[in-house]
C-alpha cells in the first residue's frame, strides 16, 4: 500500500486531505511544517509527499531539496496558493512531479494524487529490471548453454553469495579463471580487489614472500619490506592457480590461514587477522598429489569446500557453436574481422574436433582463421591440418554430421544436405539448427527456399 505524508500548516486542509486520501486506500501520515516533515523523512520511505508551499519553519521548497536528496525516488506533489504559478513550476524545476493549484476540488486532487503513485510504482518496476538486467550482465562474458555449463554456472552465483573456499578443477583452457572472476565480481567483494597468483611460475623459495610477505631483513636479498598479496587481497578475493604446484613449506601456512584467517610475514613473530575470500584451481589431480606425498591431505580438504568442475569442452559439443559466434562478435567488437561466418562445413570439423586445449584452443583456432582467410566465411582449409586430419574418426558423434563428398557432388549439394541433416538432428528446431550451423535463421529460411524446400514444423 502506497504511503504518503500530508505537509500543511493548516490543521482543517489536513484533515480533509487525509481522509480523502485514507478512503481511496492510501497509508497516511501528517506533519504541521517543513521540519517535522523532513525528520520523517529521515526517518521512513514515502511513496509520495504532498506538501504546501508557505510553512515556517522550513517552506515546502526547502522540503522538496531535501526531500529529493535523501530519496531521490520519493515522489513530490506541492500545493501552490491560487494565482502563484511561479512557485509551482519552480518546483518542478526541483523534481516535484507535480503541483496542484488552491482551491482544488476532490476528483482532480485524487487524480494527481493517483499518477504520482502510478509513475513511483513504474520506476519501482523499472528499477526491479534493470537489477536482473545486471544480474544477467555479470554472466554475459561467460558462454554456454549446455546442461554441464548451467549447472556450473548456477553453482557459481549461488556460492558467489558465501565467504565458501571455493576449488575449482577442470584440464587446462577450461575457463577455470573466468569462473573464479564470475564468483568474485558476483560476490559483496566485488568493489575490492581481485588478486591471482600462479603458485607454478614461482620457485618454491619465492612462494611464501610472494603470498605472505616479509620484513626487512627476513633472509638474505630481503632488502625492504614486502607487503604480501594476501594483505593486496584484503577485503576481496586470492585467486591461487594450479594451487597443486605449491611447496610444501606454503601449504603448511595456507593451512593455518584457513583455519584461523591469520597470516604472518617472514620474520615476524605476531600473526595478523586479513579478510580475504580464496578460491583455488587446478588442472591437476590433487588426490594423485595427496597420494605421492605432494599435496596435504588436510589443506585439500579445507580447500575443497565447494567443489566446481569444469566439464572439458569435448563433453559439451553443444556449446561449441555458441562459443564461436561469441568470439567471432569479440572480434568484430574490437574490429578485426568484419561479420564473417563459418561454413557448415567447417562448423561440422569444428564440432567433431576433440579440443585437448578446451576453449582456449578454439578461441586461438578462430583467431588464427580470421586472420587466415580474406573471405567472409571460414571455410574448413582455413583450419589447422590437425583439426581437420581428426575429424573423421569423430564421425556418429554429435555436431559431426558432415557428409563425405562424393566426386560428382557439388559443393551446394553438399551444403543442401548438411542442412538438412542438421535440421533433422534437431528435429526441424530451426533456431537450434541455425546455431549449430553458424548462420542465422534468415540466412537458413533463405537457403531452404532456394532448394524448394518447405520448412517443416518443429517436433
Ligand atoms: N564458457 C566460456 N565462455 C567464454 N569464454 C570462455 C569460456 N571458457 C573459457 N573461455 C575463454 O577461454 C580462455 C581460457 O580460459 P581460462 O584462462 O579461464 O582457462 P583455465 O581453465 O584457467 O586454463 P589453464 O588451466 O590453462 O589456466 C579465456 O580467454 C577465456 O576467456
Ligand atoms: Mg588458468
Amino acid at each position: 500500500m502506497a504511503e504518503i505524508l500530508l505537509v500543511d500548516d493548516e490543521k482543517a486542509v489536513r484533515t480533509t486531505l487525509s481522509i480523502m486520501l485514507q478512503k481511496s486506500g492510501y497509508q497516511v501520515q501528517e506533519a504541521d511544517n517543513g521540519q517535522s516533515a523532513l525528520d520523517r523523512i529521515k526517518e521512513k520511505f514515502f511513496d509520495l509527499v504532498i506538501t504546501d508551499l508557505k510553512m515556517e519553519p522550513l517552506d515546502g521548497i526547502a522540503l522538496l531539496r531535501s526531500t529529493k536528496e535523501i530519496n531521490p525516488s520519493t515522489e513530490v506533489l506541492v500545493m501552490t496558493a491560487f494565482g502563484t504559478v511561479e512557485s509551482g513550476v519552480e518546483a518542478m524545476r526541483l523534481g516535484a512531479y507535480d503541483y496542484i493549484q488552491k482551491p482544488f476540488d476532490k476528483d482532480e486532487f485524487l487524480m494527481v494524487v493517483a499518477k504520482a503513485i502510478e509513475r513511483r510504482e513504474l520506476m519501482i518496476e523499472v528499477e526491479q529490471l534493470q537489477e536482473e538486467l545486471k544480474e544477467k550482465y555479470r554472466f554475459e562474458n561467460i558462454v554456454g548453454r549446455s546442461n554441464e555449463m548451467m549447472e556450473v554456472l548456477s553453482m557459481v552465483s549461488k556460492v558467489a553469495k558465501t565467504d565458501s573456499t571455493v576449488l575449482i578443477t577442470g584440464e587446462s583452457g577450461t575457463g577455470k579463471e573466468l569462473i573464479a572472476k564470475a564468483i568474485h565480481l558476483n560476490s559483496r567483494r566485488k568493489n575490492r580487489a581481485f588478486v591471482t597468483i600462479n603458485c607454478g611460475a614461482l620457485p618454491e623459495n619465492l612462494q611464501e614472500s610472494e603470498l605472505f610477505g616479509h620484513v626487512r631483513g627476513a633472509f638474505t636479498g630481503a632488502i625492504r619490506e614486502k607487503r604480501g598479496l594476501f594483505h593486496e587481497a584484503n577485503g576481496g578475493t586470492l585467486f591461487l592457480d594450479e594451487i597443486g604446484e605449491t611447496a610444501l613449506s606454503t601449504q603448511v601456512k595456507l593451512l593455518r590461514f584457513l583455519q584461523d584467517g591469520e597470516i604472518r610475514r617472514i620474520g615476524e613473530n605476531d600473526p595478523v587477522h586479513v579478510d580475504v575470500r580464496l578460491i583455488a584451481a587446478t588442472n591437476q589431480n590433487l588426490e594423485k598429489g595427496i597420494s605421492e606425498g605432494k599435496f596435504r591431505e588436510d589443506l585439500y580438504y579445507r580447500l575443497n569446500v565447494i567443489p566446481v568442475m569444469l566439464p572439458p569442452l569435448r563433453k559439451r559439443r553443444d556449446d561449441i557453436p555458441l562459443l564461436i559466434n561469441h568470439f567471432l562478435e569479440q572480434y568484430n567488437k574490437q574490429g578485426k574481422a568484419l561479420l564473417k561466418t563459418v561454413s557448415p562445413e567447417a562448423m561440422g570439423v569444428l564440432t567433431g574436433y576433440d579440443w585437448p586445449g578446451n576453449v582456449r584452443e578454439l578461441e586461438n583456432v578462430i583467431e588464427r582463421a580470421l586472420i587466415l582467410s580474406s573471405k567472409s566465411i571460414i571455410q574448413s582449409e582455413d583450419l589447422p591440418a590437425m583439426i581437420r586430419k581428426n575429424h573423421p574418426k569423430q564421425a556418429g558423434d554429435a555436431g559431426s554430421a558432415v557428409p563425405v563428398l562424393a566426386p560428382d557432388q557439388t559443393l551446394e549439394e553438399v551444403e543442401k544436405q548438411y542442412i538438412l541433416k542438421t535440421l533433422d538432428r534437431y528435429t526441424w528446431n530451426q533456431k537450434k539448427a541455425s546455431e549449430l550451423l553458424g548462420i542465422s535463421t534468415t540466412t537458413l529460411w533463405r537457403k531452404l527456399k532456394s532448394y524448394g524446400i518447405e520448412p517443416k514444423k518443429a517436433e
